[in-house]
């Protein structure tokens, strides 16, 4: 479906290397995760496979989809595949929305544009991806502003929006981070369901190994702009080969047992 070889993103400006030299391979139907720590370079990459990155920085290597390199790609010829067969649902979803126009006219464009449907019909559409994200009285958020909705509310329609476009990629940037416990797993569930239900592959970038062990079949570990591990989750988190990686999965592992231990003490 994807593949990634020998991706680098360079700073020009600094002549500084962000990321150097990722590779991986997104099946169809597949998740791959994607984990690191914070500024190890996972958003970029996932905006770079977009073209979607300042002109300062320089993309280097391939991402062959569909028969052709989107690095080489013109914009005009990118834009044709973005939000329509590769959506991206972006870590910081106010970004993802322009302040002056309602929700819901900007999700029934959005719907429109991509799916060749009727006004009438995308605000349909909108209502029933907006209730499968479990969003109370949709028309009505429809008619807010973004400003006027919580950062975990725009991060659903934005989900929704994907959801109703069903696209060959799903990338999604820590889509759980603004949320709940509750409604993290909820979002988690509907990925899932979107991979069971529909052919769509998904690129889950998330710091929480608990959501990668659960949804996804490969996994990636970047740290400091570098690939450290790539492979099969349940090989990478059985025999991690990587300091770090054992580091993550060992702070889990301890994140747990203290979890566990004081659920113990109550008890008592
Ligand atoms: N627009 C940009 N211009 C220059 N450097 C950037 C830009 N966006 C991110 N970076 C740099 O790339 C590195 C990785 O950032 P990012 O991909 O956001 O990390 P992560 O998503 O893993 O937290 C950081 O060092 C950051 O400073
Ligand atoms: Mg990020």
């Amino acid at each position: 479906m994807l593949e990634i070889i020998n991706l680098t993103i360079t700073d020009e400006r600094k002549n500084e290397v962000i990321v150097k030299d990722v590779n991986f391979t997104l099946e169809r139907n597949d998740c791959l995760g994607i984990v690191g720590e914070s500024g190890s370079g996972k958003s970029i990459t996932s905006k770079a496979i977009l073209g979607l990155v300042p002109s300062w920085l320089k993309v280097t290597g391939t991402v062959q989809f569909d028969g052709k390199d989107l690095v080489q790609m013109k914009t005009k010829e990118i834009r044709k595949i973005r939000g329509k067969r590769i959506c991206m649902i972006l870590q910081d979803a106010m970004s993802a929305f322009d302040p002056l126009y309602t929700i819901g006219s900007q999700m029934i464009e959005s719907l429109c544009e991509n799916l060749e449907i009727s006004k009438q019909e995308a605000e349909l559409l909108s209502i029933v991806e907006l209730e499968k994200m479990r969003i109370k009285e949709p028309a009505q958020v429809l008619k807010k502003y973004p400003h006027q909705l919580s950062g975990g509310m725009l991060q659903r329609c934005m989900i929704a929006i994907a959801m109703a476009v069903k696209p060959d990629i799903i990338i999604a940037d820590e889509p759980t981070t603004a949320l709940d416990s509750i409604n993290q797993n909820e979002v988690v569930t509907e990925f899932e369901r979107l991979r069971s239900e529909l052919d769509t592959s998904v690129i889950f970038i998330s710091h929480d190994l608990g959501v990668i062990q659960r949804l996804a079949q490969t996994v990636l570990v970047m740290k400091e702009g570098k690939q450290v591990e790539y492979g099969k989750v349940e090989e990478v988190f059985l025999r991690p080969k990587h300091e770090y990686t054992r580091f993550l999965i060992h702070t889990r592992v301890q994140l747990t047992k203290s979890f566990s231990d004081a659920m113990r003490k109550d008890h008592i």
